[in-house]
């Protein structure tokens, strides 16, 4: 894309905060115990709550001992069906666009395993717990819809929030008449369940009509209106403050049951009511990444060169409401097929509605299209990084729209080298390592849209010569609080130490949504902009006044740098923003700004990172035991504000790809319902010595047409790419190539005949 066509100038300053890889504004407070989480939060008066949930998948709860449960000493009350006090917004209504339909004790009625059946509140946890205990319910109970034997398959609307279920680009049956070569393939990837390191925690507290919520959230402003309309107060009198969190990934952006179950209590009670969900009852309301099914279908011509691709999902959610994770999505962005066509089933079980987990449909999506690429490869015997060479796209797909081709090609080509490709051999089961190990590699291409959420914020100049900046955005770990604050302090010309941030309360500016990897350009441009306004009025103070240097420089225009404003021409000729606002006597100056992404810059170019990452993998050949022993992903996601951050986020993803490929499911008993392995003991995620040595390559990138200051997400591109890379890895050590994730040891088998 040519430069001189932007509708922005060159963003990138020299000698600039940004881009610097400083260490984490919170990291002391968090190892030092200091940071306060939600949980942490004890208020006067404080009550317990506790949730009683349903074992039973499907059917109705017919008696529940209210009778034992408040005779425990310090249960105070237990909600029920029976005396719940109303809310002012029907509970099986969706509130767009994130709004799903909850279980608040609207009935009796049973719709998937955890789902709140009773709240007991008490003067202590354990006379809740007990209290809770105590309820024993009796269900009458209906078999419950567990899998795809019994589920109710049916064609959704949309899927995501409000994306077309089926996307078609090009003619799919002409793509398949032009193609000499037609490989098909099938997945299947298992449900996983949120599992932060922080159980979903809220603290209510009512002030009258004003609600007050310490609670790890994503979309503070947005879900102050969804609390508002569901206890029928203004969004203003809802205060959520969610200064740390322990994780989010998509569980903390969804309003759920359980949270307003507690605020119905504490105004019921008239105290403030803490509730903490156990991890076994993460396992139903609050979200989690559906299981799939997946077909995959992959037309080429005689050069390899793709003329169809066609990629069908069936995937779970709940029997009564509805999250399709965009998984054939995967298969629209990336590469250059003649014909494209991604469509979608819904399943419906007893399970809680599924929900955003990080890299909703490009995780399971991707995994999938990268085998599926390099069985298309395979059968034309070329290497799988020549055949993604050949079939990468220079525009998006289907639309012609530019985007960051280049950067991919750079990512494909920093990666292979940096990782040592040209070495592999093109068949399986070529490698060993000194232990008689197969070793194999296998790599997938990295890629992720690029998010942009309306956000505003404010930047004070203060008498001293440091500022303040405010956004109401929310920091759930990938450092935010620094990021952001580097930013801000760019577009002040301030030093980062000399910029105080705040954050993580939604009585601030709206801050926008911490998700879809989004937070950074968001909450970053109206912070920049904010900066900019604030120095703006300051210049005007300062070029209006007689005494100043910069008195009548308005026509060549000033800069702010190190604290001061000087002219635009002459670096010396200036003075300092303490002296500016003593001069004009003022103790302070703010700056405002809001800030959203040019609509039409948006529809005229496709916005996505990229990237390329590669695996190796060693394989036992008697025990069939799978190991990722080194990875290495080169992403290209625009302009760097912390490098640092970044890695750690690729990091993340990537470690979350191990996951995916090798270790995570969550287990489900199908005559039940229930998920079998509901604990981190059983549910297996990495833990560090499940990690090997990782590399992340920060191919830069100047994108003038994402925002004005050139930023990408990185928050959740590390995943996609890196379970397909592990897959293929797995095949090149085995020749087995995987039908399912995680991959099992029994699915390697077969085939060893060492
Ligand atoms: Mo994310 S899955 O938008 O937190």
């Amino acid at each position: 894309m040519s430069e001189t066509a932007s509708p922005f100038r060159r963003h990138l300053r020299h000698g600039s905060t940004s881009g610097q890889p400083l260490t984490r504004r919170d990291g002391v407070l968090k190892v030092t115990g200091r940071a306060q989480y939600a949980g942490d939060t004890h208020p006067e008066g404080l009550l317990y709550a506790v949730t009683a949930v349903s074992r039973i998948a499907r059917g109705r709860v017919i008696s529940l001992d209210v009778t034992a449960a408040k005779a425990q000493p310090g249960v105070v009350e237990v909600l029920t069906p029976a005396n719940r006090p109303p809310l002012s917004h029907d509970p099986n209504e969706k509130m767009p666009p994130f709004g799903f339909r909850v279980e608040v004790l609207q009935n009796d009625t049973v719709r998937y395993v955890n789902q709140p059946i009773a709240l007991v509140v008490a003067e202590t946890l354990e006379a809740a717990t007990e209290g809770a205990a105590l309820l024993k319910p009796q269900y009458y109970v209906e078999a419950a819809r567990t899998g795809p034997a019994n589920g109710g398959r049916y064609k959704p609307s949309a899927v995501d929030i409000g994306e077309p279920a089926r996307t078609e680009r090009g003619n799919i049956e002409a793509g398949f008449a032009a193609a000499s070569h037609i490989v098909e393939a099938e997945f299947a990837t298992s449900a996983q369940y949120h599992n932060a390191m922080e159980p979903h925690a809220i603290v209510a507290k009512w002030d009258g009509d004003s609600l007050t919520l310490d609670m790890p959230n994503q979309a503070l402003a947005l879900s102050t209106r969804y609390y508002a309309a569901y206890f029928g107060i203004l969004a203003e009198n809802v205060l959520i403050r969610s200064p740390f969190l322990g994780g989010g990934f998509g569980s903390k952006v969804m309003i759920n049951g359980p949270q307003i179950l507690a605020i119905l209590a504490a105004r019921m009670l008239h105290r403030p009511v803490k509730l903490v969900l156990t991890r076994a009852q993460m396992y139903g309301p609050v979200g989690h990444r559906g299981a799939s099914w997946q077909k995959l279908r992959v037309g080429t011509d005689g050069n390899g060169k793709l003329t169809a691709l066609h990629h069908h999902t069936l995937v779970t959610t709940s029997s009564f409401d509805e999250f399709i994770e965009p998984t054939s999505d995967a298969s629209l962005p990336l590469y250059a097929s003649t014909a494209l066509l991604a469509e979608h089933e819904g399943l419906r079980l007893d399970i809680g509605t599924p929900g955003p987990m990080r890299a909703p449909g490009a995780a399971p999506g991707s995994a999938a299209l990268e085998v599926t690429m390099d069985e298309a490869a395979q059968a034309h015997g070329m290497d799988p990084l020549a055949f993604r060479l050949l079939n990468y796209a220079e525009t998006e797909p289907g639309t012609g729209r530019p985007f960051s081709s280049k950067a991919l090609r750079e990512c494909y080509a920093a990666g292979a080298e940096r990782f040592g490709w040209s070495k592999r051999p093109l068949g399986p089961r070529q490698m060993r390592d000194e232990n008689g190990f197969l070793v194999g590699w296998g790599m997938g291409t990295a890629v992720f849209h690029c998010s942009h959420f309306p956000a505003q914020a404010r930047a004070t100049l203060r008498a001293d010569g440091t500022a303040l900046v405010e956004t109401g955005g929310v920091d759930m770990g990938q450092g935010a609080w620094t990021a952001l604050a580097q930013i801000a302090a760019e577009a002040l010309g301030l030093n980062p130490d000399q910029v105080e941030f705040s954050s993580g309360r939604s009585n601030l500016p709206d801050g926008g949504v911490a998700g879809a990897s989004g937070h950074t350009a968001s909450a970053g441009l109206a912070l920049h902009n904010a900066g900019e306004d604030a120095i703006a009025r300051l210049a005007e103070l300062a070029m209006g006044h007689p005494d100043s240097p910069l008195f009548g420089a308005g026509n060549v225009g000033v800069v702010a740098q190190d604290g001061r404003l000087h002219r635009r021409d002459n670096k010396e000729r200036g003075e300092s923003f303490v002296q500016i606002l003593a001069r004009a006597g003022r103790t302070e100056l703010v700056g405002t700004a809001k800030a959203a992404r040019d609509p039409d810059v948006a529809a005229s170019h496709a916005m996505y990172a990229h990237g390329a990452v590669f695996a190796e993998v060693k394989v036992d050949p008697e025990l069939c035991q799978v190991r990722a022993t080194r990875l290495v992903g080169a992403f290209a996601a625009g302009r760097i504000i912390n490098p640092r951050l970044v890695r750690s986020q690729y990091f993340g993803g990537m470690i979350w790809g191990i996951s995916f490929a090798l270790q995570e499911e969550a287990v489900m008993d199908p005559r039940t319902g229930r998920i079998m392995n509901a604990d981190l003991a059983e549910y297996h995620v990495p833990v560090n010595a499940d990690v090997p040595p990782m590399e992340a390559i920060l191919i830069p990138e100047d994108d003038l047409y994402v925002n004005q200051l050139g930023i990408k997400g990185v928050g959740e591109i590390g995943l996609t790419g890196t379970v397909g890379a592990i897959a293929n890895a797995v095949w090149h050590a085995t020749g087995v190539r995987v039908r399912r994730f995680p991959i099992r040891i029994e699915d390697i088998m077969p085939s060893q005949s060492v």
